[in-house]
């Protein structure tokens, strides 16, 4: 069964090309549920922005974990991360904090630009701030992005059971990071640049910030059990909730991100688990981490060998107008894992 916005990541509404992570949104979106397809009637022009949130979301996901055993790998099929997404581990807790994080930046930020018909830019801070600056400008539709992303992409998620509380905490947990990553930013005005009065608004943060503090969260996720405090009906809302697995440990805040199982390995190829292996991955012989040798061959060994790569270099610049270079050959050495 297909989980999470990934969903829509799915071969059938968005055709994928793996080396450059492309995404081209098939028309019919199959895979969507009514309710999504509303969503998108209603909001016309945020489909290109929701599939360009995910296509940003996969990118900075391969770059937080291109040097880990598990590097965040992408196929053709019946979705896009594979198996992981239906399991509830570390590695499946950050695809949905980050898919769902990508949908809410890229829509906010689509209303700021005007792309979305309905939307805008965030208005509703106006007036003086402080002393000598005051509210203005177009700030980045933050509130929008979070309230389409609990429509949109909540509304994957069905049942009541550990799975579903998990994604729906890391999805938010996402959402959450955009919105906190925020920073105002001000434009000054005044005689010749004096900055006797400024103007500001909110801007969103990068994505290559959400996913370093996405990546923070990662290493420093929580494990949880499915808590149930009884049949007391009339907090029913209560009844379901997210425990620590250790009694010892502060229950996770809404900014953690969540999982109750333990990773596989990553290390050999299972079709079971549809994990790659690290076979053919190129690993740094000189480090003592994740990405050396050691570590991200799981102790099989590597085999090394060189390339001979020529570039340009020692490139002058000719009065007037060209440049010539010579061309450098330098020898590198490849380590590649067994
Ligand atoms: C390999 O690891 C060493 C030590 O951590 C580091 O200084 C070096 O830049 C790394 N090389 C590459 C190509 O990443
Ligand atoms: C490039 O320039 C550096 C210093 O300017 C010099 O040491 C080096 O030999 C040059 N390389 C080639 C291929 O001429
Ligand atoms: C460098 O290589 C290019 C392409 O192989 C060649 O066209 C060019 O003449 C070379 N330049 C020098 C300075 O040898």
């Amino acid at each position: 069964r297909l989980r999470g916005i990934i969903n829509v990541a799915s071969s059938t509404n968005l055709l994928t090309d793996s080396k450059n992570v492309q995404l081209v949104l098939d028309p019919s979106l199959q895979l969507l549920s009514r309710k999504q397809r509303k969503l998108i009637r209603q909001n016309p022009g945020i489909l290109h922005s929701v599939s360009s949130g995910l296509q940003t979301a996969i990118k900075e996901c391969k770059w937080q974990f291109r040097n880990r055993r598990w590097n965040c790998p992408t196929s053709q099929g019946p979705n896009i991360f594979g198996k992981i997404v239906n399991r509830g581990c570390r590695e499946t807790a950050f695809i949905f904090a980050i898919t769902s994080a990508g949908v809410t930046h890229s829509v906010a930020r689509s209303c700021s630009e005007g792309s979305i018909e309905s939307c805008t830019c965030d208005y509703r801070r106006r007036g003086p701030g402080g002393p000598d600056w005051h509210w203005g400008g177009c700030s980045d539709n933050i509130d929008f992005g979070r309230l389409f992303g609990r429509e949109f992409v909540d509304s994957s998620e069905k049942g009541r059971d550990l799975r579903f509380l998990m994604n729906l905490h890391n999805n938010e947990a996402g959402r959450m990071t955009v919105f906190s990553e925020m920073r105002q930013e001000c434009k000054c005005h005044g005689m010749s640049g004096s900055c006797t009065v400024r103007t500001c608004w909110m801007r969103l943060p990068t994505f290559r910030a959400v996913g370093d503090v996405l990546k923070d969260r990662f290493d420093g996720a929580s494990r949880v059990i499915y808590g149930n405090k009884g049949s007391n009906r009339a907090s029913r809302v209560e009844l379901h909730h997210l425990e620590p697995e250790n009694p010892a440990h502060k229950p996770p805040s809404p900014h953690d991100l969540v999982y109750f199982e333990k990773s596989p390995n990553f290390c050999t190829y299972s079709g079971k688990m549809g994990t790659a292996g690290t076979a053919g991955r190129f690993c740094n012989s000189s480090s003592p981490g994740l990405d050396g040798c050691e570590l991200l061959c799981c102790g099989r060994g590597y085999r090394t060998r060189t390339q001979r790569v020529t570039e340009r270099c020692n490139c002058t610049f000719h009065w007037c107008c060209h440049v010539s270079c010579l061309n450098c050959t330098n020898t590198q050495v490849l380590h590649e894992c067994l």
